[in-house]
């Protein structure tokens, strides 16, 4: 591998198929909402055994569209992790409600429960920062697949029943992905009969791609319908319905919804990104297997987890650095990473670290005590399926000089 070579962080893995399906769709003279976004709908829904698909131009849309469906307003809270993407927070606040933020697993770095029973006791006790009135109804909780590793969701579903509280699932990471509580048990796909609803990302470096896009599914047919509407202007039937039906004029605006919808262009990607999902798992699952093995012997950073009883995504490959035994901190480390080629990033600074959730809800660092630490030893390597063997090698070899030149 030369030197000057860069390696990315991702790398999309876009075929003829995709290409000549855009192409197709340029050709068709119908480049929004229509019968691509349809067909995607319809064929996203079958592959994750949903009832009902509604396509997006983000999964922050899809979020969105969710927690509104779902009647949150001003005035409620919504248990969120800290350790997520800003989208999974941010869409309490667009419907004035507050999140609750809650603590992640070491390992896994999802949603610790235990976290969230003492958030809801510490709410109740006035012990939550003063802004956060302690007798605020709680209506909901927002689980995070991070990286495609779902969470074991007998335990969350569980959790919701006992506290009174629905479930979207933010799946941005997870498709494919699938969890069993043991070998006893089948598999359950990411969105297959779970929460209220589960939301998908398809941003440009998620698990598949639409450029921008998202997916909301859920069996509950009002939902869909109230997400469907409000995905568009709160309109009471959506372009292509008012196209084929020839009464393009004659909608009512039954709510002031959002532009949301999916454009025909973006779903004409998506839906043979889906077609190709379980393949470029696969390989991202086999890549990730050769980092593991690699790896293996290096002291100086943890592996990610890996539970037999899930079929994980691996949108990401996040390492936790072992700062006790090297001489350079986590930043250092990206450095040097980037200063030899390679493409990496952190997932994530913890929101409660971020200005807004610090200075608008008063959290501390003490209220997360383990994202807090945790969060200045993760470094994601690239990952992606189109990865080469030499690039990986060069991953590998890399990570493991900078490990042996600052071993303490
Ligand atoms: C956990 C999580 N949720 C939601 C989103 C938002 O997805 P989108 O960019 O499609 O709105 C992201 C994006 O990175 C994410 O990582």
């Amino acid at each position: 591998m030369p030197q000057d070579k860069i390696i990315p962080f991702f790398r999309p893995s876009l075929t003829e198929a995709e290409i000549g399906e855009v192409v197709a769709c340029l050709r068709s003279g119908w480049l929004t909402t229509g019968p691509k976004a349809k067909q995607f709908e319809s064929k996203f829904a079958a592959a994750v055994g949903a009832k009902h698909a509604v396509a997006v131009n983000s999964c922050t849309a899809a979020l969105h569209l969710a927690v509104e469906a779902l009647g949150l307003h001003e005035g409620m809270a919504v248990l969120v992790p800290s350790m997520t993407f800003a989208a999974t927070a941010e869409i309490v606040r667009y419907q004035g409600a507050i999140p609750i933020l809650v603590d992640c697993d070491p390992l896994t770095f999802n949603l610790d429960l235990a976290d969230a029973e003492r958030k809801l006791a510490d709410l109740r006790a006035g012990r939550l920062p003063a802004t956060i009135p302690r007798d605020l109804p709680v209506v909901g909780i927002i689980p995070v697949h991070v990286s495609g590793l779902m969470m074991d969701l007998h335990a969350v579903h569980a959790f919701a029943q006992q506290h009174k509280l629905w479930m979207v699932e933010d799946a941005a990471h997870a498709l494919p992905a699938a969890w069993r509580p043991n070998a006893k048990h089948a598999w359950q796909k990411c969105g297959e009969n779970s929460s209220k609803v589960t939301c998908f990302s398809f941003y440009a470096n998620k698990t598949i791609t639409t450029g921008e896009g998202g997916m909301a599914i859920t069996d509950d047919q009002a939902i869909a319908d109230r997400m469907r509407m409000m995905s568009l202007h709160g309109l009471s039937h959506d372009a292509w319905d008012r196209y084929s039906g020839g009464k393009a004029w004659d909608y009512r605006i039954a709510a002031p919804g959002f532009k949301y919808n999916m454009t025909d262009l973006a779903a004409a990607i998506g839906i043979h990104q889906l077609a190709r999902a379980e393949e470029m798992r696969l390989k991202r699952e086999s890549l990730a297997r050769r980092y593991c093995k690699s790896f293996a012997d290096c002291d100086e950073f943890e592996l990610p987890a890996w539970p037999e009883n899930r079929i994980h995504a691996w949108h990401l490959f996040p390492i936790r650095l072992r700062l006790d035994k090297l001489t350079l901190d986590r930043n250092a480390f990206l450095h040097q990473l980037k200063s030899r080629g390679v493409g990496c990033s952190v997932h994530w600074r913890p929101l409660h670290l971020h200005p807004y959730y610090a200075e608008t809800f008063g959290w501390r660092a003490d209220n997360f005590p383990v994202a807090t630490p945790l969060w200045e030893r993760l470094v994601s390597l690239p990952l992606f399926p189109d990865m080469t063997d030499d690039e990986l090698n060069h991953v590998v070899h890399v990570v493991l000089d900078i490990c042996q030149e600052k071993r303490r």
